[in-house]
């Protein structure tokens, strides 16, 4: 297991314009998440707008890692307890369905930009609403430990801290990853674990933060499919993800979008408001339009 490079400035800016693509592209579908839709249409959807409009592709369609048949399809969606790695399909959402859209780009140059939300369809039981908040929060807890000369281990430990505090679960088998020229680097990003454990984190390293978090057990079991991830014991899963920059001082969230929810309440602080103002001051014109 090879140690993350950390990445050049000029890297850098261009992961900034990638992991923007992606958070785009959930922007762009977030109104069209509706009862009646399926997942296939939103799968559709996505994938013209990645090409025609952003000149992006889906990092997704055809992705064949070793052992797995190619992903069918150009985004992820996960439906209530479906883990993740869902595959669109053509079964229509209804009212308090609970579903993980995840997007990942590779842009013009040749970067990759991986960013996931939660959508709830109409409105949901209250369950169902806590662990879609909850699972946001650990993502933002973990954010917030990041810093130079920080541990990946503290990133793992605030997630799990928060989820089984409130009585959730951790998904052991998934984690967040490196990401850059390639889909998937080091480092493995674990959800769980202990502080000041783990790789020393640096300035110029850029991960993702993805944390599955089930209402139930943490078991998962595979579907035949190949693909897609369910809770063992058929309880709701929910995830979030974006992917972020160790910096100087601190942490950069990349995949923010000028329609990207905000930090949760919970996160009180200068990440919080420097991440608001961020949101803020991002152009609702697409990066792309941006470029011409
Ligand atoms: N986007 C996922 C991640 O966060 C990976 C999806 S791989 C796929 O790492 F093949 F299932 F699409
Ligand atoms: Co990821
Ligand atoms: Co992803």
């Amino acid at each position: 297991m090879s140690k993350p490079v950390p990445k050049t400035p000029e890297e850098i800016k261009e992961m900034r314009i990638a992991c923007r693509l992606a958070a785009e592209v959930l922007d762009y579908i977030a109104p069209f998440v509706q009862v009646g839709v399926t997942t296939g249409e939103l799968d559709r959807l996505c994938r013209e707008y990645m090409e025609k409009m952003q000149h992006t592709v889906s990092a997704t369609l055809n992705y064949a890692p070793p052992g797995y048949s190619p992903y069918p399809a150009s985004i992820c969606t996960s439906l209530n307890h479906q883990v993740c790695h869902g595959i669109p399909g053509e079964k229509p959402l209804k009212k308090g369905d609970i579903l993980n859209i995840d997007v990942t780009i590779i842009s013009q140059a040749g970067f990759y930009g991986d960013t996931s939300r939660m959508f709830i369809i109409g409105d949901a039981s209250i369950l169902a609403k806590r662990l879609c908040q909850v699972t946001y929060e650990c993502m933002w807890l973990g954010i917030a430990t990041v810093r130079p000369g920080g541990y990946l281990g503290d990133i793992g430990h605030a997630i799990q801290r928060h989820a089984e505090g409130n009585g959730f679960s951790v998904v052991r088998e998934f984690c967040g990853h490196g990401i850059g020229r390639r889909f998937h680097e080091e480092p493995q990003v674990l959800h769980y674990g202990s502080l000041s454990t783990g790789i020393e984190l640096r300035p110029g390293m850029i991960f993702t933060i993805e944390p599955m978090i089930n209402a139930g057990k943490a078991a998962i079991s595979e579907l035949p499919d190949g693909w897609t991830i369910v809770t063992r014991d058929r309880s709701l899963s929910a995830q979030w993800e974006h992917t972020v920059l160790v910096t100087e001082d601190g942490v950069e969230v990349l995949s923010l979008s000028a329609a990207c929810p905000l930090p949760p309440k919970l996160l009180t602080g200068t990440l919080a408001t420097s991440t608001a103002n961020a949101i803020a001051a991002l152009p609702p014109a697409p990066i792309y339009e941006l470029q011409r």
